[in-house]
């Protein structure tokens, strides 16, 4: 695996903890094109461990960001190769002012800088600074938009990909900030357009995970309201069957989703579509629908691959109704 000493050195000088570490470092600016480590040993690509963590919703209410210290304690003890966060880092700078957001990015970052593994980050809805009219963030601040992600975590980049050994990674913004300033998911033109070249540039044999914030394929809607039709567009990809007719001629193994908090794991085709419940639960209130606070570790073999679910303990201060939410 290649070792980027310089992009850790220049990380920690610059004061942002081992985010993305291992990576190698672009000017940020340009949104799409492929971010690559370069190839991992052989041996060292056959046969590893990943973790797929998401839905950290980082705050201090309710004492989320010691869930999240303890879940990274939890995740130190793994081994894992790397670590992939499926989006939703913070709780929330959709619809708060500049000084919270960069309050709640800087106390992620913060409990990151514990998580040994190097970390590459998904974007999601909850991530995107200042959209929601009660934030009153005027749409010319610097950071408006997914610009803040971009530049805390997302290495210049809301959508990228890399490879480890023979493996490749693509990691999607599933984000679309609709013109009412709210959102929906959608793989948008110029996204599709670049994971059309990255998964033609990748070839048909070598083995492909796929990570999206909100999901590509879920049965999510059919269990908590089978009356509504379709889908609603803030709960999975709108142009999920033309982002499917993508991939399907592809070695894809694994889709991996965030955004529900639910557990949930469907295969069709070969292509595992899996989502990975929350680190935060019920947004730190509790186990969600039955389904309680952890993470997925993801352990590699040849072209398989299988995927757990790890608890971590933790035990929170209040619990809620599991009311259906996003
Ligand atoms: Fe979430």
């Amino acid at each position: 695996m290649m070792k980027t000493i310089n992009r850790r050195d220049f990380l920690k000088q610059a004061g942002l903890g081992m985010v993305g570490a291992g990576t190698i470092l672009t000017l940020p600016g340009r949104l799409s094109g492929a971010l690559r480590t370069l190839p991992a040993s052989t041996a060292e690509g056959e046969h590893f461990s990943f973790i797929h963590f998401t839905d950290t919703h980082v705050q201090t209410e309710l004492n989320g960001h010691l869930g999240m210290r303890k879940a990274v304690e939890k995740m130190n003890q793994i081994g894992a190769a790397f670590a992939i966060h499926g989006g939703d880092i913070v709780f929330d700078v959709f619809e708060t002012d500049r000084r919270r957001a960069d309050f709640l990015y800087r106390l992620y970052r913060d409990e990151l800088a514990h998580l040994k593994p190097q970390t590459y980050h998904v974007i999601g809805n909850h991530d995107v600074f200042g959209i929601s009219p009660k934030s009153g963030v005027r749409k010319s601040d610097p950071e408006y938009g997914k610009r803040m992600f971009m530049d805390y975590l997302g290495e210049g980049r809301t959508y990228r990909s890399f490879d480890y050994g023979r493996w490749h990674f693509i990691l999607l913004d599933s984000i679309d900030i609709t013109s009412d300033r709210s959102y929906r998911g959608l793989i948008d033109y110029e996204q599709f357009e670049w994971l059309k070249a990255d998964l033609q540039e990748t070839g048909k044999d070598r083995p492909i995970v796929i990570v999206t914030h909100i999901p590509l394929i879920t049965l999510f809607w059919q269990i908590v309201d089978a009356r509504r039709t379709p889908i609603p567009p803030g709960v999975a990809i709108v142009n999920a069957k033309k982002v499917w007719e993508l991939i399907e001629p592809y070695n894809v193994r694994a889709v991996l989703q965030g955004h529900l908090h639910i557990r949930e794991k469907l295969e069709y085709n070969g292509v595992q579509y899996i989502t990975s419940g929350a680190v935060c639960g019920n947004w730190w209130k509790g186990p969600r629908m039955g389904h309680p606070e952890g993470f997925a570790v993801i352990e590699v073999r040849g072209d398989e691959l299988t995927w757990r679910y790890e608890t971590y303990g933790w035990k929170a201060a209040v619990t809620e109704s599991d009311a259906p939410g996003h």
